[in-house]
Formats: structure tokens, C-alpha cells, sequence
């Protein structure tokens, strides 16, 4: 399969080492900054500053969708238009409207569409889900995720403080994860969500928020997510009918069952380039065939909950979805 990667920021070096460990091809990479495409790209791959030549190239099968949140759909749309698959990052979207483009397109031309949730493949949280398929903690009923971040301008590139290109601020970077993951490990979608945000540091987005997910099964979750903190935290807590699981990719992930506790997994090497890897094995799955571990029902479901959210939190009261 050769790979045209497009953004090539932050993310970009994970999707590159990604590539190499599988044995695929990168054979391109796109950003505006040129430079940049240079400094991710491999030895002989081409190198582009507009997407719509990468597509006209023939040079790629797929595409790795890796810019700023409102360019996703765009993109992918041109690139399902050119008869490419893509694997577009997290959030899918930044609205609903554009969610279902994107899955129309892939529809009209029979291209696979998988977003990069990378949640599901970190170690971590495979461990968790491992355990709680297996009946360690009974059905999770409440899930406490505190997740800190750095929403000060200048810690990051200057479009996540731009509502009209990011979406939102922290939540809809961060909370999409935090959402993702506790619906994904309680086992059910979202019936109901309020939230509180707070926007500080003068970013011009929301920098911290706290969000509480009523499940469609019963269970709860309650997601908070804080800028610039004095620790960082990137911890989940399930509490399932009879124990507890905490995962958290920098300490490990434990069970504790009626006062013992077991590990489940204990951090090794770097988890996060380990999940870009599965995750893009599992891309390269789906373009066979295979049913990838993220629908993109669920990721557009993940978009419905945090622009609920939004709602919600404008309006002082939960909104039903
Ligand atoms: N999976 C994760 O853990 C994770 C972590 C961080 C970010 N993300 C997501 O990855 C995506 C990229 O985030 P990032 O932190 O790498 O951002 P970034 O700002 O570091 O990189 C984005 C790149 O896109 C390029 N770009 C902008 N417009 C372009 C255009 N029209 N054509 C080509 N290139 C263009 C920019 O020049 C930049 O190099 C976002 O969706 C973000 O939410 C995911």
C-alpha cells in the first residue's frame, strides 16, 4: 500500500515510524509548509504543498488526513472524489453535517473511511477493554476520566485556538478522546449530556471543561478535562459492578477485585507510537476488508456528544441527544 501522508505537524513523525514498522510506503507527504512535508518525508518519497496535486499524482492508494479539524472533511471528500481510502484523525468532523458527507462519499466511491481514534489501540485501554470483556469488574457503571492538557497560546499551533477551524477549544481536541474512550469501554452510546467550560489563558476557545455523559445503558461518565494543571493526569477509573479498573498509559493498567489488585498491563516503551502503529495496521485491514475496531458511526457519534456539549453548556442544562 502506498501512503500519501497530509499535515505533517506534530502527529505527522507517528504516522512515519508507523509506516516504516509495518513495512509500508510512505510515498508522500503534503503540507502547506513545504519544508516540513521534507523533514517527515522518506528518502524518495514526493513531496507536495497542495493536496489536490497529491491526489492527481497517481503516486498514492491512500491518504492519511492529519491537518487542522476543518480541513478533514474537505479533504477526504476530494480524496474518496480521486478513488483514495483515508484514514482521517480525530474529530472526524466539526459538524454532523460534514460527518455525514464523508460517509456518503465513501460510499458513492466504494473507498474505506477509518478516523484515527487512537484510544482503541492504546495499550492501556486494550488491557482495560481485555478485562472487562472478560467479566473482570461486571458491567462498568460509572467512569470518572481526568485528563489534563496545555491550552496556552503558544504551546501549540495557533489554529486550535480558532473555533471556526478547530471546532472548539480542549474539548473538542481532548475531550473527543476522553468521550471515545468511556463510551467505548462502558459499552454504550450517549443519552444525554450537560457540561460546564471555563476559557482562560485569553485563548479564545475553552480551555477547561467538565462534561457528564448519561449512557444509553444506564452507566454514567464523567469526563473532566484541565489546562496547565500542576500534574499531568491522563487517567480513567471504571467502576464495574463488582471491582474497579484504572488505566492510565504512564502507570499501568490494574484491576482491584474485593481487595486484591492485579495488573492487567505495565508500561513498556513508548505506548503512543505503539497505538499509530495498530492503529494504521487496522487501516490497512480495513482497505482489505476487515471491519476496523473504530465505525465511523462511532466517531460521528463522538462529534454529536461534544457538540452537545457545547450546547449544553450555553444553554446551563443537559440536552438530550
Ligand atoms: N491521535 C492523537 O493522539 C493526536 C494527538 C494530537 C493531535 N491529533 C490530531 O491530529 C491532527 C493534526 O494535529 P497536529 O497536532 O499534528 O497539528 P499541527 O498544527 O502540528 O499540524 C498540522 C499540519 O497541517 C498543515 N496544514 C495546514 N493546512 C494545510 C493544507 N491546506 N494542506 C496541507 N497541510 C496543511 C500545517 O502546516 C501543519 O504542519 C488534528 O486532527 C489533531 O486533533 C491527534
Amino acid at each position: 500500500m502506498r501512503i500519501g501522508l497530509i499535515g505533517a505537524g506534530a502527529v505527522a513523525p507517528y504516522y512515519a515510524t508507523a509506516a516504516r514498522e509495518l513495512g509500508f510506503e510512505l510515498a508522500a507527504v503534503c503540507d502547506v509548509n513545504e519544508d516540513a512535508a521534507r523533514a517527515v518525508a522518506p528518502e524518495g518519497a514526493a513531496v507536495f504543498g497542495d493536496h489536490r496535486e497529491l491526489y492527481a499524482s497517481g503516486t498514492v492508494d491512500a491518504v492519511i488526513v492529519n491537518t487542522p479539524h476543518a480541513l478533514h472533511a474537505p479533504m477526504m471528500v476530494e480524496a474518496a472524489e480521486a478513488g483514495l481510502h483515508t484514514l482521517v484523525e480525530k474529530p472526524m468532523a466539526i459538524s454532523l453535517e460534514e460527518c455525514d458527507r464523508m460517509m456518503q462519499a465513501a460510499a458513492e466511491h466504494s473507498t474505506t473511511l477509518m478516523i484515527g481514534h487512537i484510544q482503541h489501540y492504546m495499550p492501556d485501554k486494550l488491557a482495560a477493554a481485555a478485562a472487562i470483556a472478560e467479566g473482570e469488574i461486571g458491567q462498568p457503571i460509572l467512569l470518572r476520566d481526568y485528563r489534563t492538557t496545555d491550552y496556552r497560546p503558544g504551546g501549540r499551533s495557533g489554529w486550535f485556538f480558532s473555533k471556526l477551524i478547530a471546532g472548539g477549544g480542549a474539548l473538542m481536541n481532548i475531550g473527543a478522546h476522553c468521550v471515545d474512550r468511556t463510551m467505548w469501554l462502558a459499552g454504550s452510546w450517549t443519552s444525554a449530556v450537560s457540561a460546564n467550560t471555563v476559557g482562560r489563558h485569553d485563548a479564545g476557545v475553552e480551555t477547561d471543561g467538565m462534561l457528564h455523559l448519561q449512557l444509553q445503558n444506564g452507566s454514567t461518565a464523567s469526563i473532566t478535562i484541565v489546562s496547565d494543571a500542576p500534574e499531568y493526569s491522563d487517567e480513567l477509573v471504571i467502576v464495574g459492578e463488582s471491582g474497579v479498573i484504572v488505566a492510565d498509559p504512564n502507570r499501568g493498567t490494574r484491576s482491584h477485585v474485593e481487595g486484591y489488585t492485579r495488573t492487567l498491563w505495565e508500561p513498556e516503551g513508548d505506548p503512543v507510537e505503539a497505538a499509530f502503529t495498530a492503529e494504521l495496521s487496522d487501516f490497512a485491514a480495513a482497505i482489505a476488508g476487515v471491519q476496523p475496531s473504530v465505525s465511523v458511526e462511532h466517531a460521528r457519534h463522538v462529534v454529536e456528544v461534544v457538540l452537545a456539549a457545547y450546547q449544553a453548556a450555553e444553554a446551563g442544562q443537559p440536552v438530550a441527544l
